[in-house]
């Protein structure tokens, strides 16, 4: 079914597990995705950056998910990742994104939350759900997280308010992760993440995942962490294999030959990532 980022999370809180959201680049690899989950009996979010979106089409996004969860039979949610302006938001809504995020962790707290009260009105109105951001998520150069003077890690008694007073259905936090962190891995704060889920009551959302441990994975879920956001690795995985084929074939081999295996990295990777995130060794806490 094609369904919103509540519904999603909702079924992942009461078994404990997480679902992966994956952000897609370009059309060719988006089915693998979907068959990646279908193949673990998961569900998956879908996500693109606004850019992707334009590129792609926000139309043509939706109704490939919608038709891809139908015919194989798998929960899809299609999600608008980090939008910052709200006619973006409103395109996607009205297109048929199932959930969008407004980014506006870079604003002033009462500013963020304003801003973002006015998607969750407009999106609930249209049963698209809402992820919100609360502190500032670290970046990366060349694949490694740096230093930043910007981190601001997420602070509990803001996460309290900012919820009460927007109204959002999942919220991001910073509690470590760096967005494209590929080269190295991150030592997230679980004591925070704690902290955190133990005064909200709505689902998290790790950002950066591609540079988390993935022995860390089981007690961020155990925490709290219902959506489980990974990008550059299958960026990385994709474009690697492309350099792969495109070098060693003739200039009239067909795209196909050279494309498949690209999206077949893709799929490996979602399979890998989506049997760690389904939790199985941990308890069900309801
Ligand atoms: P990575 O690209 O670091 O996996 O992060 C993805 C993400 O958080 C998208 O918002």
């Amino acid at each position: 079914m094609y369904i919103n980022l509540k519904e999603v999370t909702q079924k992942a809180k009461e078994l404990n597990y997480t679902v992966g959201a994956f952000n897609t680049h370009n059309l060719e690899m988006l089915p693998e995705m979907i068959r990646a989950a279908k193949e673990k009996g998961a569900p998956i979010i879908i996500q693109t950056s606004v850019s992707t979106a334009k590129y792609i089409g926000y139309k043509v996004l939706v109704e490939v998910c919608k038709l891809l969860a139908e015919t194989e039979l798998v929960d899809v949610t299609l999600h608008l990742d980090h939008a910052k302006n709200f006619d973006d938001i409103k395109e996607a809504i009205d297109n048929g994104y199932s959930s969008v995020m407004f980014d506006g962790s870079s604003l002033p707290f009462k500013e963020n939350i304003m801003k973002t009260a006015t998607v969750v009105e407009y999106a609930h109105a249209r049963g698209v759900s809402v992820e919100g951001e609360l502190g500032i998520i670290g970046g990366t150069e060349d694949g490694h997280s740096i230093d930043s003077e910007k981190y601001m890690y997420t602070k509990p008694e803001d996460a309290v308010e900012f919820i009460k007073q927007t109204g959002v259905d999942a919220l991001a936090v910073a509690i470590g992760t760096n967005h494209g962190q590929y080269k190295s891995k991150t030592n997230v704060r679980l004591d925070l993440l704690k902290e955190i889920n133990n005064v909200v009551d709505v689902p998290l959302v790790i950002h950066g995942g591609t540079g988390v441990k993935e022995e860390d994975i089981p007690e961020l879920i155990n925490n709290g962490i219902r959506k489980f956001n990974v990008g550059t690795e299958l960026l990385v995985g994709w474009t690697k294999t492309a350099k792969e084929k495109f070098g060693e074939t003739a200039l009239d081999n067909s795209l196909r030959n050279n494309i498949m295996p690209c999206n077949e990295t893709v799929k490996n990777i979602v399979k890998h990532k989506i049997e760690i995130f389904m939790n199985k060794n941990q308890p069900i806490r309801i």
